[in-house]
Formats: C-alpha cells, structure tokens, sequence
C-alpha cells in the first residue's frame, strides 16, 4: 500500500535477505520501502538506543508493530547484562523500553495528516495459563520455573502474561490522557513459525515432530494476519477499540482474569520504571 516499513531486527545479514526475498517475492516498484533497523531487544541500553536512532531519522511513525519475541530459551538460563532472564529482557522489557522511548514520536505523528497512530503488541494465548503472577521484583522476573514439566514453556508465558499487562496499562493511561495513540494486543494463532520449527528440531527426530506440529498448526503465511488487521483495519470496524485483543480470525476477544488484575498491572509498571531508573534506562 506504498508504506515505508522499518524491519526492526538484530542481524544485519538476514534481516536484509529477508527483504530482498520479500523484493524478488512480488513487492513491485512504486510499493512503498522495506529497510533494516537495526534493534536488538535483549540489551535495554541497545533497544533505548536504537528507539532514539529511529526518533532522530524519522519525523513520523504511524504503526509499530512488537511481534519480536524469545519464543523459547531451549532450556539455558540466560541473563542479560542487567541480570534478567533473556526470556523477560526479550519479550517484555525491550519493547516495554523501545516503546516508551518512541512514544513521543507516535504522539506528535497524531497532528500529521492522515495519521491512525497504532501500537500492536503481539501477544499469546499462553497468557491465560501463567501460574505465577509474581511481577514486583527483579527475583519475581528471574523465576525459574524449575519445577513444572516444561519450564521454558513456563519463562514464555509468564513474559507474555508481563505484554498482556503492560499492553493493558498503557491502554488505561492512553485513555485517561485522551492521546489518540491507540494500542492493540493480538494473538496470531499456532503458527508453524522458524521459532517453533529450531524448537522442535532438539527433539529426537525432528522431520516426525515438524510433521506432526504442521497437521496442527497455520503455516507462516498466516503468522501476521492478526497483527495487520489490528494495524489496518478502520478504527470504525467493530473489533478495533483501545486495548482490544484481536484472536483469529480477526475477532476481539476477552483476556485472561490474570491480565486485566490493575493492581498486577500497576505493581509491574512501577517495578519496571524503578528497575529501569536503577540501571540508568
Ligand atoms: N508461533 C506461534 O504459534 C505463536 C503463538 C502465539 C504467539 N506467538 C508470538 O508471535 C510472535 C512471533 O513469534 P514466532 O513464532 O514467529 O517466533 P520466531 O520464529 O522465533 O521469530 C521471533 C523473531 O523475534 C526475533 N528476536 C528474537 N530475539 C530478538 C532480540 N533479542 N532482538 C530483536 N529481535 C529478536 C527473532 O530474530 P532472530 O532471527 O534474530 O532470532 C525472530 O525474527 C512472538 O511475539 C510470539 O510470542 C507465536
């Protein structure tokens, strides 16, 4: 639709082989721009800093889409610099900081002509099944999940139900302010993603488990059709409203008990902006 679109990703290499496959796929000439920025969401100085790069290039930014996520750590118990695990550094605290850092940006592109300034975080279903709702620390953000039958199935969810909350508190505050910044949450489905396929792959033989997961799950053709209509679709259409979370196939549905809790919201937020001010972020 001629948009100018900032892949925002941490591998030079791949990132611009992606988009020559998306040029030589059938993106024809006079079809807007796709261009690599760099952003690696692991390291919060990194996502600050390349929030601003962005912020000192553009003088617009109408839809930013958080889709980047550690889908699963395989098990090793990583941190970052700053001592969280990378399954929270990735999935909620990066865009929590690239997000807040563009958030200027994305109000003053609502005095622009034509603009329908739209944040989508992507989300999962797996928020609703989190058992622990610890979120008021840094030792809550680093829980191992040792003992559960899958734990980094367990890390995943419990970064996600962490967007789920933050998506719902920034709604809120958005609302009270009466910006015309809005922000979504969706849930894009089972999707046979890379992520879920190099998953599979460290099981005992492989091609049967990718098999299995393809009879039940969307192929990746699929993987962005919730994230685009929640970006696309007219702010008249039914389903589109502050802080909806669109499920496929593209309808607005309710979220977990767990992510609508405001004290849980409010307990993240400010743990957040309190870690974030102790490290200088
Ligand atoms: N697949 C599903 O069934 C499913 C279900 C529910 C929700 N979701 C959500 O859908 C979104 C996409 O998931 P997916 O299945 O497509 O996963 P994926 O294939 O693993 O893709 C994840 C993407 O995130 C990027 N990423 C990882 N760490 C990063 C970092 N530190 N900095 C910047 N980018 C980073 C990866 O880039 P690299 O190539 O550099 O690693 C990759 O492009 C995620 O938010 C996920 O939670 C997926």
């Amino acid at each position: 639709m001629g948009a100018k679109v900032y892949m925002a990703a941490r591998d030079e290499t791949r990132a611009k082989e992606a988009i020559d496959r998306l040029d030589k796929g059938g993106r024809d000439p006079g079809l807007g721009q796709v261009i690599w920025h760099a952003l690696d969401l692991r390291d919060s100085r990194s996502a600050k800093e390349s929030a601003e790069r962005f912020v000192a290039r553009e003088k617009r930014l109408d839809i930013l889409v958080n889709n980047a996520a550690l889908i699963t750590d395989l098990g090793k118990l990583q941190e970052n610099s700053d001592g969280i695990l990378e399954s929270m550094a990735v999935n909620y605290l990066g865009p929590y900081i690239f997000t807040r850092t563009l958030l200027q940006l994305l109000e003053s592109t609502t005095l622009l002509d034509g603009a329908d300034v739209r944040i989508i975080n992507v989300g999962s279903s797996g928020h609703s099944f989190v058992k622990y709702l610890e979120y008021g620390s840094k030792d809550a953000w680093n829980h191992p999940f040792k003992w559960y039958l899958i734990p980094n199935f367990e890390r995943y969810k419990y970064s996600k139900l962490a967007m789920h909350l933050w998506t719902n508190d920034l709604a809120r505050r958005l609302s009270e302010q009466q910006s015309k910044v809005m922000v979504l949450i969706t849930q894009p489905g089972a999707i046979l993603s890379d992520g879920v396929i190099h998953s599979l792959s460290r099981l005992p033989y492989p091609p049967l488990w990718i098999w299995l997961a393809g009879l039940v799950m969307h192929p990746q053709t699929l993987g962005a059709y919730t994230s685009v209509f929640a970006a696309c679709a007219p702010r008249d259409n039914p389903e589109i409203s502050q802080g909806a979370y669109i499920y496929p196939p593209n309808v607005a549905v309710a979220q977990a008990p767990a992510a609508l809790d405001e004290v849980r919201q409010r307990q993240l937020a400010e743990f957040t902006e309190e870690f974030l001010q102790s490290i200088g972020v």
